[in-house]
C-alpha cells in the first residue's frame, strides 16, 4: 500500500483515540508544545493549519488574546476533520473556520493567500516535503511565517537514550493496550526512526527555496519547532 493510503487508513482507524493518546504519550505536554509553536507566528490573521487532524492547533489559535480572523483546517482525512469540527464548535465564534479535505501537495487556494501556516506532529507522515514546500511558497504571502512542530531526534546523548527507550519500546506497548491497533502504534516510532534529523530537515527546506529557516529544540530535541519566514 502506498504511504499516503496507509496513513489515511491508519488515522481513520485511530481517530477516536487520537487525542487521548497524544495526552498520554506526551504526559499532557503536547498542548503546551503547541502553544510554543503558535507563539512563533507573527500576529496571525489568515492561517493555514496543515494536516489539521482533530484540530488541536486551531484550539490553541482560538485561545490567543487576539485570535486570527480565519483558520483553514486542511487534512486528507475526513474522519479526523469531523472530530475537529465537533471540537471547535465554540471556537467558531472567535474566528472563521473552514474545513478542507485536501492534500498538502495540492492546496486549493489562490496565490499569496495566507500570512501564517501551522502544522502539528505531521512532517513525518508526508510523502513529499519538497512538493508541499512548493505549494506553500505559492499560497503564502511574502513575509508569511510558518511554524511546524513535530517529534524529533534529541541532540543530547543521554536524553536520546532515555527517549528512544521510551518511544521505541514502551509507547508501542501501552498504545496497543489503549487502541488494540498494533500496526498503528508500531508505525509511530518507525516514522521517527526513518525521519530526518533537525539539521537535515533545515537543509531540505533551504534547498527548496526558503532562506529564513530555523529550529528550536524542546527538551534537547524530543520535539522541535521549525520556523520558516517566506
Ligand atoms: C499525527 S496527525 C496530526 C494532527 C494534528 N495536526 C495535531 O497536531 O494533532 C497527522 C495528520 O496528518 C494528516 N495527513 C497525512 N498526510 C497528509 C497529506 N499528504 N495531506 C494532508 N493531510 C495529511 C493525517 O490525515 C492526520 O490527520
Amino acid at each position: 500500500m502506498a504511504k499516503r493510503q496507509f496513513i489515511k487508513k491508519m488515522f481513520s482507524d485511530i481517530a477516536g483515540d487520537y487525542d487521548k493518546l497524544n495526552r498520554i504519550i506526551s504526559f499532557n505536554l503536547d498542548m503546551y508544545w503547541r502553544r510554543i509553536a503558535i507563539s512563533r507566528l507573527n500576529n496571525p490573521q489568515r492561517v493555514l493549519d496543515l494536516c489539521a487532524g482533530t484540530g488541536d492547533m486551531a484550539v490553541v489559535l482560538s485561545e490567543l488574546d487576539f485570535p486570527p480572523d480565519e483558520v483553514v483546517l486542511l487534512d486528507i482525512n475526513d474522519d479526523m476533520l469531523r472530530l475537529a469540527k465537533n471540537k471547535l464548535n465554540g471556537a467558531g465564534k472567535r474566528m472563521k473556520l473552514h474545513y478542507i479535505t485536501a492534500d498538502v501537495e495540492n492546496i486549493p487556494f489562490d496565490d499569496d493567500y495566507f500570512d501564517s501556516v501551522t502544522m502539528g506532529f505531521s512532517l513525518r507522515n508526508l510523502e513529499n516535503i519538497p512538493a508541499m514546500l512548493k505549494e506553500l511558497d505559492r499560497v503564502c504571502k511574502k513575509g508569511a511565517v510558518m511554524s511546524f512542530l513535530d517529534i524529533a531526534h534529541p541532540e543530547s546523548k543521554i536524553v536520546a537514550r532515555m527517549f528512544y527507550l521510551y518511544f521505541y519500546k514502551l509507547v508501542p506497548i501501552y498504545t496497543r493496550l489503549f487502541t488494540g491497533k498494533k500496526y498503528a502504534y508500531n508505525y509511530l516510532p518507525a516514522s521517527l526512526k526513518a525521519f530526518h534529523k533537525q539539521k537535515e530537515l533545515i537543509k531540505i527546506i533551504k534547498d527548496n527555496g526558503f532562506e529564513n529557516v530555523s529550529y528550536q529544540n524542546i527538551l534537547t530535541g524530543i520535539c522541535a519547532i521549525y520556523t520558516i519566514t517566506k
